[in-house]
């Protein structure tokens, strides 16, 4: 069966600035000094036998130093060849605020003149660039006042936005402002798995308020230097379904964790999105008050659940919005690459189906061009459609790239 995408249809794969660039001076990367050895030692407990047995590297302190990355930052073209020869026409990335603003107030002309180039070279390779504000990090004097947690956070953020928007603004069309404020909510300010590793209610929600503001006026401005542009939040979309669908206990947890999840951070910033987004890797199974499953039948190396039916329940819940959305990442951990091209075949084929039923998807972007640093993960986690040596930093395509290179190809899913 042949399955068409609509007319246009972006086809491209993500990144984040601190994942892939290398050589950044952030808040994590301090973080990251400071927590190595104790991420190491923690592997054992952490991981499953087979995980530990598959990928050792996790016991190693270097695994946790995001370091030199992927070196992207120098070979952004190379990896962009890559990108137009997999028939990609869009790709997505983030800008570093720490790059830009290093100090307070003190703004990096040729670190915008770099992503000036960023941006240039995919316009030359025929990649429509969608540009991510913030993806997590945030520059050391920013953490220092507080981060997100500081009522100044919203200020500031705008004001950095202001500054790249007014440079480059002209080549850009697509903006997300911040990528998964409630990621960042979760895991750094409830569980205190990532920096400033705190679990307060209080700072949740604080940072929910100003993570909303921060968007907002962040909107505001871009808009006032160019009203024509697209912006959007990249935001992470869990589906839920009750662990026992009898049960009216697990029925209520399912609605206050969705409601966090997926619906207040919309509704602190209603009617300042021009189209919305879906980064979607969960379909969790909940049971009263907040125990969560989402291992499925086939899951990933982090032993995440593949069920991609998940992603068109959430598509059809947007739909009520009225407004173009794009799946702004979704992909997995898979060294062997040998449930890639299934994994994405399988969620096309669910969005193709939202789409037929009326729901206005424009894109798709896999999560990610390149294996990257995950996080508090580190380097073991292959997400990339493009294997990194981490010695030799070589480059090297997966067969299951090739595949989803003759769907972009073609802006069609044969099954
Ligand atoms: C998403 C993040 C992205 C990456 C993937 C695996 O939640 O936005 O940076 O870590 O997960």
């Amino acid at each position: 069966m042949e399955l068409k995408f609509p007319q246009g249809f972006l086809w491209g794969a993500a990144t984040s600035a601190h994942q892939v660039e290398g050589g950044n001076v952030n808040d994590w990367t301090e973080w990251e000094k400071a927590n190595a050895e104790r991420l190491a030692q923690e592997a054992g407990q952490k991981w499953q036998l087979w995980q530990q047995e598959q990928f050792p590297e996790m016991f190693k302190p270097e695994n946790y130093i995001s370091g030199r990355a992927c070196d992207h930052y120098n070979r952004f073209r190379e990896d962009f060849d890559i990108a137009k020869s997999l028939g990609h026409n869009a790709h997505r990335f983030s800008i570093e605020w720490s790059r830009i603003e290093p100090q307070e107030g003190k703004f990096d002309e040729k670190e915008i003149e770099h992503y000036r180039q960023v941006i240039l070279a995919l316009r030359e390779r025929g990649l429509e660039p969608f540009v991510t504000l913030w993806h997590w990090t945030n520059p050391v004097w920013v953490r220092d006042l507080g981060g997100p947690e500081s009522k100044k956070f919203p200020l500031y953020f705008s004001r950095y936005v202001k500054y790249v928007v007014e440079k480059l603004g002209d080549s850009v069309e697509y903006w997300c402002t911040l990528n998964e404020p409630t990621s960042v909510i979760v895991n750094s300010y409830q569980r205190g798995n990532w920096p400033p590793q705190k679990r307060s209610f209080l700072a949740v929600q604080k940072v929910y308020k100003n993570l909303a503001a921060a968007h907002n006026l962040a909107y505001d401005e871009i808009h006032k230097i160019n009203s024509g542009t697209q912006i959007g939040v990249a935001n992470i979309l869990n589906y839920f379904e009750p662990q026992n669908k009898s049960s009216i206990l697990d029925k209520l947890a399912l609605k206050i964790a969705k409601y966090y999840s997926n619906e207040e951070f919309l509704k602190l910033t209603k009617n300042k999105h021009d189209f919305l987004t879906a980064q979607y890797y969960f379909y969790n199974k909940i049971k009263f008050p907040s125990r969560i499953n989402n291992k499925a039948e086939v899951n990933s190396d982090m032993d995440w659940g593949i069920r991609p039916e998940g992603l068109y329940y959430i598509l059809k819940e947007l739909k009520k919005y009225s407004k173009p959305i794009y799946i702004t990442e979704n992909g997995l951990a898979d060294v062997k690459d040998d449930r890639r091209a299934d994994f994405i075949k399988g969620h096309l084929k669910w969005i193709h189906k939202a789409i037929e039923e009326g729901v206005d998807v424009r894109g798709y972007f896999y999560w990610s061009l390149l294996d990257n640093f995950e996080w508090d993960k580190g380097f073991w986690p292959r997400f990339g459609l493009v294997e990194i040596d981490y010695e030799t930093l070589e480059r090297k395509i997966r067969p299951s790239a090739y595949e989803y290179a003759k769907i972009c190809k073609n802006n069609i899913l044969n099954i």
